[in-house]
């Protein structure tokens, strides 16, 4: 827990600026103490909810009541807001995706370290119930050893919003929701991946992605696939999940879902169905009690937990739960899917 107060001042006040104050507001020891956006009207939000309003940039990163700088703009700011603050004397926190690509965040990375302030980005569905759910069903074998996992995202309205439909303000879904779902995938498995291979879909025909397929490959022979589709009236499971001794699938963000497991290895006895072409054994389900069914596992989770660890890693008390090297490590694998659909095949990764 934290021993002082500390304040931040927020770059950025649109929807998530706004939802990170909201957040903010019910952490003990933490306020947000500023306000600075570049439209007046979003100033005046910030007004209208008691915050101070600031009148520029640069008065934002030099109000001695704030500690840390939180930035909350659209992605192509990131690094240069970022580098100002920690230039600043300031400690930040960075939306996701954390920058364009690895070279910007190697720059954010080298301002953290000269100025020995911390750095971190905000990957806060590292709480998301699913995914605890998830992480509880490979790490306590609930399926047995999982050989293959599957991890989806599928909306049905386009890519959100204005500036996330343009490249050059880092748009599109992989970075958007991409950097979200491959955050995950690689802190649930962390073992080296071998090849990736990624199809970015343009369904819409905007200047970015409206969504990608990714397949992984790893090392110890699991495989994986991510996906992150916004123009769909039928949703796949958020997550499909198989190993030796059962499937789990939970969707609905942890809300329903269900978990098969093996519970009779010397029985598998199935009901022939009936196809034009003839029946099939080998693709029924099993008719016996060889297979039981179990709800999913309870999670506990708290999103602003996030924030009591960043006053813990400036206080010198915790380590970052994201932690830069994962965030780099996932940044490299989005330029490899940028890289696969680009050449139009699968591409090495960590081990050639
Ligand atoms: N972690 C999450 O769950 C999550 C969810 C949503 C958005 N985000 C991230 O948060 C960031 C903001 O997204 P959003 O949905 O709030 O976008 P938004 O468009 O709703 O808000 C962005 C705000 O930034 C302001 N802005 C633009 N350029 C600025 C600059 N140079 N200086 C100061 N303010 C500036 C805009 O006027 C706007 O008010 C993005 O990086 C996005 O990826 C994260």
């Amino acid at each position: 827990m934290s021993e002082r107060n500390h304040g931040v001042a927020l770059i950025g006040f649109g929807g998530m600026g706004s939802r990170h104050a909201e957040l903010i507001a019910t952490v003990e020891n933490l306020s947000v103490v500023g306000v600075w956006d570049i439209l007046p009207e979003r100033l005046a939000d910030a007004r209208a909810l008691g915050l101070k309003a600031y009148g520029s940039q640069a008065e934002a990163l030099a109000d001695p009541a704030a500690d840390i700088v939180l930035v909350a703009t659209p992605n192509h700011f990131h690094k240069e807001i970022s580098v100002a603050a920690l230039d600043a004397g300031k400690n930040v926190i960075c939306e996701k995706p954390v920058a364009l690509d690895t070279k910007e965040l190697a720059e954010m990375i080298a301002a953290s370290e000269r100025n020995r302030r911390l750095f971190v980005v905000h990957q806060n569905r590292r709480w998301d119930e699913d995914y605890l759910m998830a992480r509880r069903i490979v790490e306590e074998k609930t399926v047995g050893p999982v050989y293959h996992i599957e991890r989806r995202v599928m909306g049905s309205r386009g890519i959100p919003g204005d500036w996330r439909k343009y490249k050059a303000y880092g748009g599109g879904m992989l970075f958007d929701w991409g950097i979200h779902v491959l955050d995950q995938m690689l802190d649930l498995y962390p073992e080296p991946i071998v090849s990736v291979h990624c199809e970015l879909s343009f369904v819409l025909g905007n200047d970015c992605d409206d969504g990608c397929r990714i397949s992984l490959r790893y090392a110890n022979g699991r495989t994986a696939v991510v996906e992150v589709q916004t123009w769909n009236f039928i949703t796949l499971p958020n997550w499909y999940i198989n190993g030796s001794g059962g499937t789990a699938t939970i969707d609905g963000f942890g809300r329903f879902g269900k978990i098969s497991t093996l519970v009779r290895f010397d029985r598998n006895e199935a009901k022939p169905i009936v196809t034009a072409a003839g029946l099939t054994k080998t693709m029924a389900p099993r008719m016996d009690d060889s297979v039981m069914e179990q709800p999913l596992p309870t999670v506990t989770a708290d999103v602003t937990d996030y924030y009591r660890n960043v006053m813990d890693a400036i206080e010198g008390k915790a380590e970052p739960i994201v932690k830069n090297p994962q965030v780099m490590r996932v940044l490299k694998l989005v330029e490899a899917c940028f890289e696969s659909h680009r050449l139009g095949r699968s591409i090495p990764f960590e081990q050639a």
